[in-house]
């Protein structure tokens, strides 16, 4: 009896769940639950709420077989975001893809302190993104600076791409171009704000990333060579050069490269004014102007 009632939750959402949930935990994914649910939102097309609601349904076989390839690929590391190609950052949905970064929620402390910086919101702002990846930062930015102009430069044709179908789904699409570069070479003007979340992570680090990142994730997002600041001496001229005398630059950085990345900075004629921290209370974002 107990077993023929098992075989029938079995089938039902609420075992899918619970099956899913404990197939992901013995993966060693904390948010086990959180996860299965979401993976199976994304297989049935149906709204969280309805998932919750619903644990009598019983699950048609495509149903079943969807949620299980889904949970399948999250057991095996791979990150949320990639599965489901969607990613939430500044209450903005992006499409992402294997060729970018996954915005991350500490990412939005560099949206946040840049529009601090901005004293009036409506004024013609000129940002420019360096890494621009799926275009998170600057689109962010755009999103709340009504009149503000956006160029966004990766060395990704494939990242350029995605950012480009962000901006676009967006509704941004007027307001910001993106260029194929490496770093500032091929690009003049004169910004407001330069932002940068270059890739930072040292050589000796990569053994620490958890699997969704050392597996799945661009290397070219992540590694910053052997210490980790070899893109931050390679943005050094750029960020100087092409931010106006009265413009402010932010960059991200790994939570103990502030001391170091700000003496980059002081080398290239910048002033670090700020260390923003993230959520966690840990640096995130040095603020800096034109140290004349
Ligand atoms: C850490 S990801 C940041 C992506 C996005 N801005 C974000 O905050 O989520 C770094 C980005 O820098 C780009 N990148 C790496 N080397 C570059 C270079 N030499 N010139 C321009 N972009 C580069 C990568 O392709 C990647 O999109």
């Amino acid at each position: 009896m107990g077993g023929a009632l098992g075989g029938v939750l079995d089938n039902t959402l609420g075992g899918a769940l619970a099956a899913a949930a404990g197939r992901l935990d013995a993966a060693g994914i904390e948010s086990a639950r959180l996860d299965a649910r979401l993976l199976a939102s994304f297989a049935l097309g149906w709204e969280q709420v309805r998932i919750l609601s619903h644990p009598e349904h019983a699950l048609r076989p495509e149903q079943r077989q969807a949620m299980d390839a889904l949970v399948a690929r999250r057991a095996a590391r791979e990150p949320l975001a990639a599965i489901t190609g969607q990613c939430e950052f500044w209450s903005l949905d992006f499409t992402v893809t294997k060729d970018v970064l996954v915005p991350r929620p500490d990412s939005e402390t560099l949206v946040e302190a840049a529009l601090a910086s901005v004293k009036d919101q409506d004024a013609d702002v000129e940002v420019i993104d360096f890494g621009t990846g799926t275009g998170c930062l600057l689109l962010a930015l755009l999103s709340e600076l009504p009149n503000a102009r956006g160029l966004g430069v990766d060395v990704s044709k494939a990242a350029l791409a995605v950012a480009t179908g962000n901006a676009e789904r967006l509704g941004l699409d007027g307001r910001v171009r993106f260029e194929l570069s490496d770093w500032d070479a091929g690009v003049d003007g004169q910004f407001d704000l330069v932002v940068a979340n270059p890739p930072y992570i040292a050589d000796a680090d990569f053994a620490d990333l958890e699997p969704e990142v050392a597996r799945f994730e661009p290397r070219l997002a992540l590694s910053g060579g052997a210490d980790g600041l070899d893109c931050y001496q390679a943005l050094g001229p750029g960020l100087s050069r092409l931010l106006k005398a009265d413009g402010h630059a932010f960059v991200e950085i790994g939570a103990t490269q502030a001391d170091a990345v700000s003496r980059i900075l002081r080398r290239h004629e910048l002033e670090p004014i700020c260390v923003h921290k993230d959520l966690s209370g840990l640096p995130r974002v040095i603020e800096a102007i034109k140290n004349f």
